[in-house]
């Protein structure tokens, strides 16, 4: 059977509670090497209604990577070389603002990255000159848009403007640091979203993210956090994440 080219490549990188799509119709598993090591699990190539999609577990199949440990320059890579060029990132993440309670969507707009020692470039060894990307706005606008048209077309509840705080992880916040991201203007916080967006950029792909409430930040709720409760908050979200993601598919290829 002859494949149609597609205008775009879509990958998704799956966080915590997105291990698979069951969506999926696989093609094969890929193990891929990069000159920076292995992704954080073989690559899978499939298809959703037809169309051409790649999708990686960001931590591995099992959830046995930590945000600090997950090797984002090879991740990125294999994507870009898989022929991807639009990378939907899906990440699990604590809500700040109040109107952010778990379940919900959120198409973030801006980052603050408070993220250290993780290798955050490609442009470091070898270079004929400095290399600075463009970051001002690190999500791209146009595949931004897209996934909220889609949420808006599903009739599933999205917010469409907040800035994600990156943190270190792989502890959760306490929440003097939740009032400080606060005050810096986050509204979500995760520990998977830098160096990754910036990584994307540095290659050229199109980046976005969703994420998908899972707990009211640290000091934000009434309940502890645990694990257990970020899982269970993150089926209701994830079940609406592979919806969006199987509409999303024919808006872009
Ligand atoms: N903080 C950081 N990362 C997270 C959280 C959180 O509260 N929930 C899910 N990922």
């Amino acid at each position: 059977m002859q494949h149609i080219k597609t205008m775009n490549k879509l990958a998704i990188i799956g966080g915590t509670g997105l291990s698979h799509l069951d969506t999926l119709e696989i093609i094969k598993r890929e193990i891929v090497q990069t000159p920076y090591g292995e992704p954080s699990a073989p690559l899978v190539h499939g298809e959703i209604e037809g169309r051409e999609v790649l999708f990686l577990p960001r931590h591995g199949y099992g959830h046995i990577i930590p945000p600090h440990k997950i090797n984002y320059r090879a991740n990125i890579w294999a994507l870009k070389e898989a022929g991807a060029d639009c990378v939907l990132s899906v990440a699990a993440v604590g809500g700040i603002r109040d109107d952010l309670g778990p379940q919900k969507l959120v198409v973030p707009d801006q980052l603050i990255d408070y993220t250290w020692s993780r290798i955050n470039t490609y442009f470091e060894e070898g270079l004929s000159q400095v290399v600075h990307i463009d970051f001002s706005y690190p999500y791209d606008e146009a595949l931004r848009q897209k996934i909220i048209q889609t949420c808006s077309d599903l009739k599933i509840d999205v917010a469409t403007k907040a800035t994600y705080a990156a943190t270190q992880g792989p502890r959760l916040e306490t929440s003097a640091e939740i009032d400080r991201l606060e005050r810096d203007g986050c509204d979500i916080v995760g520990m998977t979203g830098m160096p990754e967006a910036a990584l994307a950029r540095e290659l050229e792909l199109s980046y976005a993210c969703l994420a998908v409430v899972a707990n009211a930040a640290a000091g934000r709720g009434s309940e502890s956090l645990t694990m257990e409760m970020i899982e269970s908050n993150l089926k209701v979200g994830m079940d609406n994440t592979r919806k969006v993601i199987a509409k999303l598919i024919r808006a872009v290829a």
